[in-house]
């Protein structure tokens, strides 16, 4: 049987991904160092720490990983909620979006050409519970998804509210 040795084996990784390239005849995998995005988050009282996330985690996610003062109960999709359908029927509902506003940020106006928009139905929200803490740089830590181009980007916490008694 006729076997050339190289383009069998080039072929079967590039089942494995798609982001592989080859240089020599090698393919290239990214490595978990080609993932990693470096965050500084900056507390109230002026505390800085370098952490790193992973592209396609959220803030929230990065923050709770390494244990910074930032909770979201809802985790960004919303929190179960008990619908009334009719008289005898209760659906509980998932999946909803954003709804408890407690993962409040800010980032500074450098790095917002790199995050999502934030709709007026997430301001509001924050308005809420943040009061006069938000601002034009104010963003929910759950619905910020880690790219590389975030590397350094500076994300501060601000001091947490009593969500919890709002
Ligand atoms: S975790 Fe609830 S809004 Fe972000």
């Amino acid at each position: 049987m006729a076997y050339n040795s190289g383009v069998p084996q080039v072929q079967a990784m590039g089942r494995f991904s798609a982001g592989a390239s080859r240089g020599a005849g090698i393919a290239r995998f990214s490595t978990v160092a080609d993932n990693i995005v470096n965050l500084q988050f900056v507390d109230s009282e002026g505390n800085r720490a370098r952490l790193p996330g992973l592209v396609g985690q959220t803030l929230l996610e990065v923050a709770q990983l390494h244990k910074v003062d930032l909770v979201g109960p809802c985790g960004g999709g919303g929190s179960p909620t008990e619908m009334r359908r009719t008289k005898d029927w209760t659906e509980t509902t998932f999946g909803e979006g954003p709804d408890c506003f407690v993962c409040h940020v800010q980032i500074p106006k450098q790095y917002h050409h790199l995050l999502p928009e934030l709709n007026a139905g997430y301001q509001q929200g924050l308005q809420k519970v943040w009061e006069e803490e938000v601002n034009n740089t104010s963003r929910l830590a759950c619905q910020i998804t880690l790219t590389k181009e975030m590397e350094g980007m500076i994300v501060y916490v601000p001091d947490m509210p009593p969500y919890d008694v709002i």
